[in-house]
């Protein structure tokens, strides 16, 4: 096989007929915004859609699954601009939920590499890295060895601390465990002396991780077995096709290439120098971002996922500023974005309309302030070599500078920025804290998730609450909105409801969250779900799964959650509005305490 036949495409297809071929389901790709780990803003790797299940739960289809997964990771994010590194990108994925182990997920990783059959890649140009040990998990000698009876010789497998050679958890606590890792040797001149995989030399790319997922990390920080031992291994599309093509970056794939010549074009630029080349790379990667994560209905905000998506945006607007493109130009890249990709992912064809107004908004308001901003850097990059935090501030509120573009531009002219400072102008001014946005972003535990996951629970029990307080089933929900400060619950009512009734209805819900109810999750037919009575929308096919949340005796609903484990996570809950919104529907407000 000509390896440079393979494109995104074929290659996904390869993959995923390999896993078939070794007794694997596949899994659908999952929405950017993880419904199911409230531990991190976007789904950063293909295992976060599984997590319970990882974490002991049986899955409806069995203990192999395989898919394709689109993923968004920030920690990336000053990396972005070299030939490897990006923000979004597509993640193929095996899972083994308590079956196969170490074996058979390395060797099966050799054989998609190496093998004529499959990828075909130069074996001499494999290189491997394992677990080193240490208090928490053993040295991994047991895969060492097994690459070994592959063929790969002991120099070219390396022993790296956790800092390599673990994976996870992506937020604060979950599943995670020590990996063994797949790097292809570039042939590229390494910066700097000891060059090694998983070092910053350029020389070896990561493309393959298998993960040995055997523990759950707790919320004391403490490393506990896992019910059974799973394999979750991860292999970046862009990064593969991009070796399989020979190319020297991913930025030169049939994927990217398209962005990038537009960008050159509206650019005028021919041959891009260093820094022109890094700033078209980086719109490259924040454009592909802003899209996907404009799909899922995110709006650019100064918190959480719409700060993320601003700040991809905003910096976006100014490395095209830096390249010379003066008029908006984020538009035309998106529906190139659309383009490539509709077809894998119709969720962008769908929502292209709010994809442009959403970007054509954000890009007018920030050029109105982006010139005058970076005037008054300028002046204060004259004056002083530390940026303090209220002109840090200054930047931010009236010129809408990201602390992150502040810190850039800073960079660029060798001076400093006092972060700190800015927080507390920040907090000062009574916003929302970034620092918890930055954590999240790291993919800590987001407290505004927790927060909006016990509203979830308590939107379910509200719902159950109003028909059971009625005593009427024709009551159904209309509409809800969650956010990290309340819930939004409209219904079918006639007229106002009473101090009286309110009452009823917040007390009935405190009752059940006193109860400790415990919240389950269960996989059904539409059909069995419809026999048990459960609320929610049935725009499913008739014969199709769906998850259901069990709430104790009490509710039953359709929902993709996530939810808390037990209704006494929610806390005290309290409705603080009832007004009409439409002929016939009322809006309940509430809030949890
Ligand atoms: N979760 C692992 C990773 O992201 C394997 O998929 O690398």
């Amino acid at each position: 096989m000509d390896m440079k036949d393979i494109d995104s495409k074929k290659l996904k297809e390869l993959y995923l007929e390999f896993f078939k071929q070794k007794n694997h389901v596949v899994i659908p790709n999952a929405s950017l915004i993880p419904k199911e780990d409230p531990t991190v803003l976007f789904t950063t790797a293909g295992m976060h859609p599984i997590v319970r299940y990882l974490l002991g739960e049986p899955h409806p289809l069995g203990k192999r699954l395989t898919n394709v997964q689109k993923c968004l990771r920030t920690d990336d994010i000053d990396s972005v601009g070299d030939d490897s590194h990006l923000t979004f990108f597509e993640m193929l994925g095996n899972w083994s939920l308590g079956d196969y182990w170490k074996e058979e997920a390395i060797k099966w990783s050799w054989e998609f590499l190496t093998d004529e059959k499959w990828l075909g890649i130069d074996k001499n140009k494999i290189y491997i890295s394992v677990f080193a040990g240490d208090e928490d998990a053993p040295r991994d000698e047991e895969s060492a060895s097994i690459w070994r009876s592959l063929g790969v010789p002991s120099e070219r497998i390396f022993y790296l601390s956790k800092k390599d050679n673990w994976w996870g958890p992506a937020g604060a606590t979950g599943p995670c465990g020590p990996d063994t890792e797949m790097f292809y040797d570039t042939g590229k001149e390494p910066h700097g002396e000891d060059c090694r995989p998983g070092d910053s030399c350029g020389k070896y790319v990561e493309i393959w991780n298998d993960v040995f997922m055997q523990y759950n990390k707790t919320a004391d920080g403490k490393y506990e077995l896992l019910k059974q031992k799973n394999v979750d291994t991860g292999m970046g599309v862009e990064r593969t096709v991009a070796i399989l093509q020979n190319k020297k970056s991913v930025y030169e794939i049939e994927t990217f290439k398209p962005i990038v010549e537009k960008i050159k074009e509206l650019a005028k630029i021919k041959s891009p120098d260093e820094n022109q080349e890094r700033s078209i790379r980086i719109i490259t990667d924040h454009i592909r971002a802003s899209t996907f994560v404009l799909s899922e209905e995110i709006v650019p905000s100064n918190v959480d996922r719409g700060y993320v998506l601003r700040r991809l945006i905003r910096r976006s607007i100014r490395h095209g500023k830096l390249i010379g493109i003066e008029k908006e130009f984020l538009g035309d890249l998106a529906e190139i974005v659309i383009n490539i990709y509709k077809d894998s992912y119709p969720e962008l064809e769908k929502k292209k309309e709010f994809i442009l107004t959403e970007l054509k908004k954000e890009e007018i308001k920030f050029r109105n302030t982006l010139e005058k901003g970076l005037k008054k850097f300028e002046e204060l990059a004259r004056q002083v070599k530390i940026i303090d935090g209220k002109s840090a501030f200054l930047l931010f509120q009236s010129f809408g500078f990201p602390i992150e573009m502040t810190k850039e531009l800073a960079k660029e002219l060798n001076i400093a920025v006092d972060e700190k400072g800015f927080e507390e102008e920040f907090k000062k001014h009574q916003q929302i804290s970034r620092i918890g946005a930055e954590k999240k972003f790291k993919g800590g535990l987001s407290d505004a998730s927790e927060q909006t996951t016990k509203l979830h629970t308590a939107t379910h029990l509200l719902n159950e609450a109003i028909r059971r307080v009625f005593n009427r089933k024709d009551i159904v929900q209309k509409g809800s909105n969650i956010t990290p400060e309340r819930l939004r619950f409209d219904f079918n009512f006639e007229r106002k409801l009473t101090e009286d009734e309110i009452k009823a209805i917040e007390n009935l819900v405190n009752e059940q969250i006193k109860k400790g109810l415990p919240v389950r999750r269960e996989i059904m037919t539409l059909e069995e779900a419809k026999r048990l009575g459960a609320q929610g929308v049935f725009e499913h096919k008739y014969e199709e799964k769906v998850s259901v949340y069990i709430i104790g005796d009490f509710s039953i609903e359709i929902c993709g959650g996530p939810h808390v484990k037990n209704t006494k996570e929610v806390g005290r809950f309290r409705i603080i509005k009832e007004e009409g919104v439409a002929a016939g529907i009322r809006r309940i407000k509430a809030i949890v305490e």
